[in-house]
């Protein structure tokens, strides 16, 4: 990539080199000016070589930016595909209650998670088991009311998932 970039600029630092030799300035704009068919061609192919360069460097450039930052989560952890949909839906409809630091949630009215579920309970399993209870059962035990069903099957598996790999990060 940086090669190519050295590479092109040498061959037109060249190129002008040379034109100016053969004749100098007015030589050069005599060259481009030049009504022959020769010299028509060199311009046609210099501003071709300069558009492609224009157009494939930046290309090249967002092509090698494209890797995003979508798996990496808090800690240096790395989120699978389902954990990731977990932690948007997890943003959508338990951040508002819940405090977990992952998602930068702040959410008062339910215990904080990174509490509750990460520093709490020793096994990723159980983690999971928990936060899957609480999602299909709700919670009322006086200490507030959190809504049953808020998700179901895959969408609940996938939060449970999320919050038992990051809670307490
Ligand atoms: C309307 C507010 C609210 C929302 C939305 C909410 N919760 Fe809760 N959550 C609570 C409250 C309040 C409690 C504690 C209730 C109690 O124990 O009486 C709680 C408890 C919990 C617990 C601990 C359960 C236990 O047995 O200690 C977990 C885990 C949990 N919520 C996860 C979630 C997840 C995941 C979501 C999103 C699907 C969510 N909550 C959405 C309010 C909420």
């Amino acid at each position: 990539m940086v090669i190519a970039i050295v590479l092109f600029w040498a061959l037109l630092g060249l190129g002008v080199f040379f034109v100016a030799m053969r004749g100098g300035p007015r030589g050069a704009r005599a060259a481009l000016h030049t009504e022959s068919a020769i010299g028509q061609r060199v311009v046609i192919l210099g501003v071709a070589v300069l558009v492609a360069f224009g157009v494939a460097v930046p290309t090249l450039v967002l092509a090698s930016n494209g890797e995003h930052k979508a798996g990496v989560a808090v800690g240096g952890l790395h989120l699978s595909a389902s954990e990731q949909r977990g932690r948007d839906l997890f943003a959508r409809s338990c951040a508002v209650c819940h405090t977990l630091a992952a998602v930068k949630a702040v959410g008062r009215i339910g215990p904080n998670l990174d509490v509750r579920v990460g520093a709490d309970i020793a096994t990723a399993s159980g983690r999971r088991a928990l936060v899957l209870n609480a999602i299909s059962e709700g919670r009322a035990r006086g200490l507030g009311q959190m809504p049953a069903q808020l998700y179901q099957g895959r969408e609940a598996e996938e939060v449970a998932e999320f919050v038992a790999a990051v809670a307490g990060h």
